[in-house]
């Protein structure tokens, strides 16, 4: 295993325990039972910082134009899945984002539409990390040259810095914890799935 992609899929693991959160959010808030928004945004926030910014600005920045440079096309096949997926997820955050505002001006009804966006989100990141984890990741392993590794190496521990830092990574693993506690929901389904919908 690479350490790149072992970072990567270290992240994806963390990432999936916060699905699992959103997913006991969802659960709790179909039974009509409270969410707080304080608990949503944390979890937004998390997604938008964590997954968003940090994760995914180290594949499209840095994993996906190693893996052009390397003769993967960016506009089809795998990697333009995983761009696509990307952008699909920054949508259901907008509507997440979009419904949590309406929740906190007081329109509780709402909240039936951030449990949409959110239960939306993790379906789809969910199954995006198992074609990353299962093949994304080893074609990746498979066609970049050793040197290439160390440079992304070096690479990602910049984004690494830049973006997230032990303290602030260590303050979002505490929060997953403390929302998987909150918000217990059965393990994710994650279907190795196939590159295509
Ligand atoms: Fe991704
Ligand atoms: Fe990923």
């Amino acid at each position: 295993m690479k350490p790149a992609i072992k970072e990567l899929m270290n992240d994806h693991q963390t990432i999936l325990r916060m699905l699992r959160a959103l997913n006991g959010m969802c659960l709790r808030l179909g039974e009509g039972k409270p969410v707080t928004t304080d608990d949503l945004g944390a979890a937004l926030d998390f997604i938008k910082v964590f997954a968003d910014y940090a994760h995914h600005g180290k594949e499209e920045d840095l994993l996906f134009p190693a893996m052009e440079e390397a003769g993967f096309p960016r506009d089809g096949g795998p990697i333009a899945v995983m761009l696509m997926e990307h952008a699909q997820g920054r949508a259901y955050v907008q509507a997440l984002a979009a419904a949590l505002e309406r929740v906190r001006a007081g329109e509780t009804a709402a909240l039936k539409d951030a449990a949409r966006a959110a239960s939306g989100y993790s379906a789809l990141l969910s199954a995006h990390i198992g074609k990353e984890d299962n093949i994304l990741y080893p074609m990746a392993m498979e066609a970049l040259p050793e040197a290439r590794w160390e440079t992304l190496k070096t690479e990602f521990a910049r984004i690494e810095a830049e973006r997230m830092g032990p303290q602030r990574r260590a303050v979002y693993e505490a929060l997953v914890e403390r929302l998987l506690a909150a918000y217990p929901a059965p393990e994710l389904a994650r279907p190795a799935g196939g590159m295509c919908h």
